[in-house]
Formats: structure tokens, C-alpha cells, sequence
């Protein structure tokens, strides 16, 4: 997919990030289609995270460019990547634990018109409404699960066109990742959002992607249509870094 042909979606072209000035993540090119899942798999440490947080501005950007409707959004602050139409949910640290629910959607539409505020996080509580019946409960009490889906519900506070989700599952009960990956992430792509997905369950992530890369030390070893991944030995293969 070329940049002009993306529509809203983000392009990856030969991103490299890291820390410190030591490179993590080498010459990553991906693109996810509008609308669509692509997922990222990998061993611990492959440097998932790594490039989504080079986005985000949490790693070093060491090189490349990234695109979001046909925009270049490499290595530009915070609040512009979310005026831009990016959302993102971190690994960890993704509420404010010590705001209520309510408190945590607010903030996240900070960016929003005061007055579109309140119709917005009454939306997004239709969209979630596990939520609804505890906007007053301070983030910190909530389940693991519960407090995923309000970090969720907070990065699309401002609609965003694409949203980066780095392993929304870690530490969720069977339910809940049920819930979140076969259910709430399908939904928002099937309304038009385009989802880079992490995850380490990573048979569950292709079941619902259609693509998928998959990274070992840094590089993208693999990239195939989600429906292409039949061979689940040659994918462990990939994985193990055999390949
Ligand atoms: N803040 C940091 N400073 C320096 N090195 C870091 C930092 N965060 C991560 N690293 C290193 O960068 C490499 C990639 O880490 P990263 O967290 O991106 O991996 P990951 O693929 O997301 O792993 P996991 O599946 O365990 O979340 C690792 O070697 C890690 O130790
Ligand atoms: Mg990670």
C-alpha cells in the first residue's frame, strides 16, 4: 500500500527506535488498511512496544517515517499526533488511577469542544457499558479487565481514525480477553478505525486480524494476510527465529 492510497490509515516506512541512541527496532515498513486489524506477534523483548512508542514519543525515533492520512506524523508531540486522529492504549500506566471513570473519559477528550464532552463520554458508555454502571469508581479499584476497556474507552474519547493497542489482554481472565479481542476491537474496525494490534496471544490476534507481522530481535521477520497463516508450525518456526 503507497502512502496516497492509504486513506486514513498509518504507513510504517523503515522505522527504526530505540533508547538511548541504541537502535531496538530496525527498518520496520508496515502499513494497516482503514478500517482493518494488523497485528504485531513476537517473543518478549522483540521490541513491540518499542515502535509503538516511538510514535508516541516514550522511545527514540531513530529513523524512517510515519504517515496517517497521507500526513507525515514522525516524531511530532503528543496532543498534535491525537488532533491527527491517533489514539494509542499503553502496555502499563494506562488510566489515571486515582480519577474516577468518569473523570478518566473526561480527560481524555481534552482536546474536545467543552460542550461535545459529556454527549461523547455518554457515548462511549452505550459503546461500553460495563462502564456504565461505575463512572463514579476510582480507576485504581477496578478489575484488570474493567480498567482495559475504560483505557480503551479513554483513547477514543476524540474518534479517532486509527488507534495503537500494545497487548490489550496482558493479565485479563478468559472473559475479558474474549470480550475485548473477539468482540469490542472487531467492532471498532468494523466502524472504520484502523487497529495495530500487540498482543502475545497471538493465535487469538490473527483469528481476528487481517494481517500479520511478525517480529523477532527487532526486525519484521514475516508479514502475511491473516488467512494466509494456516501453518502453524512454520509460524512457531518464525517466531522461535528459525527463519
Ligand atoms: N525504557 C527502556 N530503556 C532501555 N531499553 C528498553 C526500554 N524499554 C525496553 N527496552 C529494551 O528494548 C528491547 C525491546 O523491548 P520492548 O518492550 O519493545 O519489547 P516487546 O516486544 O514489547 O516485549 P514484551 O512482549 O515483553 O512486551 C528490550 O531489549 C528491552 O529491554
Ligand atoms: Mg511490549
Amino acid at each position: 500500500m503507497s502512502v496516497s492510497d492509504a486513506g486514513e490509515a498509518p504507513v510504517f516506512d523503515s522505522v527504526s527506535a530505540g533508547y538511548g541512541g541504541h537502535e531496538v527496532v530496525h527498518d520496520v515498513s508496515l502499513a494497516v488498511g482503514q478500517g482493518q486489524i494488523a497485528c504485531i506477534v513476537g517473543p518478549n523483548g522483540a521490541g513491540k512496544s518499542t515502535l509503538l512508542r516511538a510514535i508516541t514519543g516514550d522511545a527514540q525515533f531513530l529513523g524512517g517515517r510515519v504517515w496517517l492520512g497521507g500526513e507525515e506524523i514522525s516524531r511530532i508531540p503528543s496532543n498534535r499526533l491525537i488532533k491527527r486522529g491517533l489514539a494509542w492504549v499503553p502496555q502499563v500506566d494506562d488510566v489515571f488511577t486515582t480519577l474516577t471513570v468518569r473523570e478518566n473519559l473526561e480527560l481524555g477528550g481534552f482536546l474536545l469542544p467543552r460542550k461535545g464532552v459529556a454527549a461523547r463520554v455518554d457515548e462511549l458508555l452505550d459503546t461500553f457499558p460495563l462502564l456504565a454502571g461505575m463512572t463514579s469508581r476510582v480507576a485504581g479499584r477496578l478489575s484488570g479487565g474493567e480498567r482495559k476497556l475504560l483505557a480503551i474507552a479513554r483513547a477514543l474519547m476524540p474518534a479517532p481514525s486509527a488507534l495503537l493497542l500494545d497487548e490489550p489482554t496482558a493479565g485479563l481472565s478468559p472473559e475479558m480477553t474474549g470480550l475485548v479481542l473477539q468482540n469490542q476491537i472487531p467492532r471498532l474496525s468494523a466502524s472504520g478505525v484502523a487497529i495495530l494490534l500487540v498482543e502475545q496471544r497471538a493465535l487469538e490476534a490473527i483469528a481476528v486480524s487481517s494481517r500479520v507481522h511478525v517480529m523477532v530481535s527487532g526486525v519484521i521477520r514475516a508479514s502475511r494476510e491473516a488467512h494466509e497463516v494456516t501453518d502453524w508450525d512454520e509460524l512457531a518456526r518464525v517466531f522461535l527465529g528459525e527463519q
